[in-house]
């Protein structure tokens, strides 16, 4: 069965992003032992792919290969983006609910990777349509930047795994409570 995996790192501190949208602070753990092929084995499991105009526009400023080719993917926003050849992108600002159906469908019974930002994730669970969290937790203190979750969300979350890489890295995988959570709903984007 398809479950809508939030796959994050975050700082300490709970931001996935620094203040100005970087993310060096992440990148220096690349090389921590056991977290890329975390992350294959993980990536293995995705059939589509959900993510915000920003997220989408920094994976674009990148300047590399589109890294997620033969997965279908989500971005919203309400702008005219340029798409990328090689990935297979769908631009929407339509309510989360009926592009979270397609989604589902799309993935042929693999999962669904939300992969933010923290309002967008907001968003989908605040309509139950996030499963679990897996949050990797990124030993450094940012201060400010793009919160992990950009909602209040007071049902405790079920701890379902933790997973301890190299350099201090701690993946924490949760568990959302089924349905529609009692939760401080964010505006659309
Ligand atoms: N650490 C990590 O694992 C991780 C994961 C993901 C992202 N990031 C980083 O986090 C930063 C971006 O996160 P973010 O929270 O600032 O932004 P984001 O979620 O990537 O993008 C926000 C934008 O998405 C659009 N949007 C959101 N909900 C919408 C809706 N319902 N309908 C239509 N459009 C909607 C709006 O853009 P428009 O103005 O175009 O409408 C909104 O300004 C980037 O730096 C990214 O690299 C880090």
């Amino acid at each position: 069965m398809t479950r809508t995996q939030y796959y994050v790192a975050a700082s300490l501190d709970g931001y996935i992003a620094d203040a100005q949208g970087r993310l060096e602070w992440l990148f220096q753990f690349n090389d921590a032992e056991g977290v890329m092929e975390h992350y294959q084995s993980f990536l293995s499991g995705i059939g589509a792919l959900a993510m915000g105009a920003r997220t989408y526009e920094f994976l674009l400023g990148e300047g590399k290969e589109w890294p997620y080719s033969g997965l279908p993917t989500w971005v919203f926003t309400h702008r005219q983006l340029p798409a990328l050849p090689g990935a297979d992108v769908r631009f929407t600002s339509e309510d989360v609910r009926a592009v979270h159906a397609r989604m589902v469908e799309a993935a042929g019974g693999k999962n669904i990777w939300m992969m933010g930002g923290g309002d967008l994730a907001a968003q989908f669970a605040a309509h139950g349509l996030v499963d679990e969290l897996h949050l990797c937790v990124v030993p450094v203190f940012l201060r400010a930047g793009a919160p992990l979750l950009a909602a209040a969300l007071h049902t405790p979350l079920e701890l379902a795994g933790v997973k301890r890489f190299g350099q201090g890295l701690v993946e924490l995988r949760y568990v959302l409570p089924a349905g529609t959570p009692t939760a401080q709903a964010p505006s659309p984007g």
